[in-house]
């Protein structure tokens, strides 16, 4: 069961930074989650919210700030890191790092709220700028925004995220538009959800298991990926199983 850290090692450090990032890899992370939005002048950024309210300094819109104007903002301003200015990542920063660890990258796609055009392009396009193709999945719960990246790049993994009323037969519709994986939440799953998928050849990668009973669940499940704000946990526990 392979271990992504959500948003970065985010249960102690301010998630979505380069920080966050480096503390998860050094936590034994199979995989690092983490939310692209583009700015107002199409810059690929990684943050999480539509808006900076939660977690800078900031107020408003991603999308009605220049990455210059957004690299003002401090994104550990809402966290335990307050008083250190930490920058919300470019995309192309985070790759450029990612290409010197042996991580795969678990690529949110935010286009349910905002739809940024070209996303798909621009996220593709800096993936294969650091030669990343092979250690990346693509996930959004837009799922026309994963048509288009499958449009794009066949061969490029894509993960069918639903919100917590699940999907009946999930497997059967992963399947059939050609998504390798699905991303539910723990609460929509089960072992026979879990079977579905694997019976249509569909991987299963649940968000967010931040419990013990959550993380045996998955186990016994037999889930092939879980996404965590604490992958030092997780990671202890299946080294030990
Ligand atoms: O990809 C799993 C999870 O990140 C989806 O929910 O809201 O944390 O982006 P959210
Ligand atoms: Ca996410």
């Amino acid at each position: 069961m392979k271990i992504y850290a959500h948003r970065g090692y985010s249960g102690f450090y301010p998630e979505n930074t380069m920080l966050a990032f480096q503390k998860a890899w050094e936590a034994g992370s199979d995989g690092i989650e983490l939310d692209v939005q583009l700015t107002k002048d199409g810059e690929l950024v990684v943050i999480h919210d539509e808006t900076l309210d939660r977690t800078t300094d900031h107020t408003g819109r991603v999308c009605d700030y220049t990455l210059e104007e957004l690299k003002t903002c401090n994104a550990a301003a809402k966290s335990s890191y307050a008083n250190t200015f930490m920058t919300i990542p470019t995309f192309e920063e985070y790759c450029a790092w990612a290409a010197t660890t042996n991580l795969v990258t678990n690529i949110e796609i935010k286009s349910s709220v905002i739809y940024y055009p070209d996303i798909e392009e621009k996220t593709l396009e800096m993936v294969k700028r650091y030669q990343l193709e092979e250690k990346i999945l693509i996930s959004s719960f837009n799922h026309l925004s994963l048509c288009a990246v499958k449009a794009i790049d066949a061969s490029i993994l894509c993960g069918a995220l639903v919100p917590e009323t699940g999907l009946v037969n999930a497997g059967h519709a992963a399947q059939k538009f050609g998504f390798e994986c699905f991303h539910p939440p723990y609460c929509a799953m089960s072992k026979e959800a879990v079977q579905e998928c694997h019976d249509h050849q569909v991987q299963v990668n649940v968000w967010t298991v931040n419990t013990m009973h959550q993380l045996v669940d998955c186990f016994n499940w037999g889930c092939d990926g879980i996404f965590t704000n604490y992958p030092d946990v997780c990671r202890a526990f299946v080294d030990a199983k």
